[in-house]
């Protein structure tokens, strides 16, 4: 199963990213907690992001996009499964984790978006400030980093809708309740995903003018 989630800050992509990770027995790819764990370590890449971080700001592309190669290349060792969690946040995301993927014959089945509203979401975050202290985590930075989301990151769920592979889920509910929705829809698209990908027929729009009340083609 390939997964990837897109969703605002707090609707969860962490908290089901890791369920579904669990359930599929497939890697957890988190290009928050991979950013967070070179600021932790200090490395030359992590003092380049920690601002972007802090500001609530999207680090630079290729930086993500250079992890998601590497984790990509790691998990297609492990099996080809993957639960992307962070990433695609933009447009230019989208267009180059789907041409790495599809460099590697594992482009994502299922695009896994939770929904939720910006209250909602700032009182999660709210409540994490209080118990863990993410430094991005303060109201000002969250409302800019739901910002960021509205403006850059939601534009492309109706990128992933047109290819057919966008499952939407209404993440505002009790964890357990969401995370239940979740596995089930994954789990009725298991069947139809899990087809070698030298097996899967391309679909030519052109030759089905008719079903769309076109005239054949002369
Ligand atoms: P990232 O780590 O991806 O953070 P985020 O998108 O801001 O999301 P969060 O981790 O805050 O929330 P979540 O959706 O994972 O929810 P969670 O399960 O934790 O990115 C951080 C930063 O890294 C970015 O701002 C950017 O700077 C940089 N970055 C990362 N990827 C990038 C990329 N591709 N390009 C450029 N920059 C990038 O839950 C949140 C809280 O809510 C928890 O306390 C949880 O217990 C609670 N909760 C979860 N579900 C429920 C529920 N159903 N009901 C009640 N509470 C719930």
């Amino acid at each position: 199963m390939r997964v990837l989630m897109v969703a605002p800050p707090g609707a969860g992509k962490g908290t089901q990213g890791a369920l579904i990770a669990a359930h599929f027995d497939i890697p957890h790819i988190a290009t928050g907690d991979l950013l967070r764990d070179h600021v932790d370590r200090n490395t030359p890449l992590g003092q380049a992001v920690k601002g972007h971080l802090d500001r609530g700001e999207l680090v630079p592309d290729d930086v993500v996009l250079g992890m998601v190669r590497e984790a990509f290349v790691e998990a297609k060792a492990a099996g080809a499964g993957y639960l992307l969690d962070g990433i695609p946040r933009n447009m230019a995301q989208a267009r180059q984790t789907y041409l790495i993927a599809r460099e590697l014959d594992m482009t994502a089945d299922v695009a896994l978006h939770l929904q939720a509203d910006d209250e909602e979401l700032v009182h999660r975050l709210l409540a994490r400030a209080a118990s863990q202290g993410r430094s991005d985590d303060a109201e000002e930075v969250i409302r800019r980093r739901l910002a960021v989301y509205r403006e850059v990151t939601h534009p492309i769920v109706s990128w992933y809708a047109e290819r057919g592979i966008l499952v939407s889920v209404d993440a505002t509910r009790p964890k357990e309740e969401v995370g239940r929705e979740i596995l089930t829809a994954l789990e009725v698209l298991r069947s139809f995903v899990n087809v070698p990908e030298a097996a899967r027929r391309p679909i030519d729009l052109t030759s089905l003018g008719v079903a769309f009340g076109e005239p054949p083609a002369a």
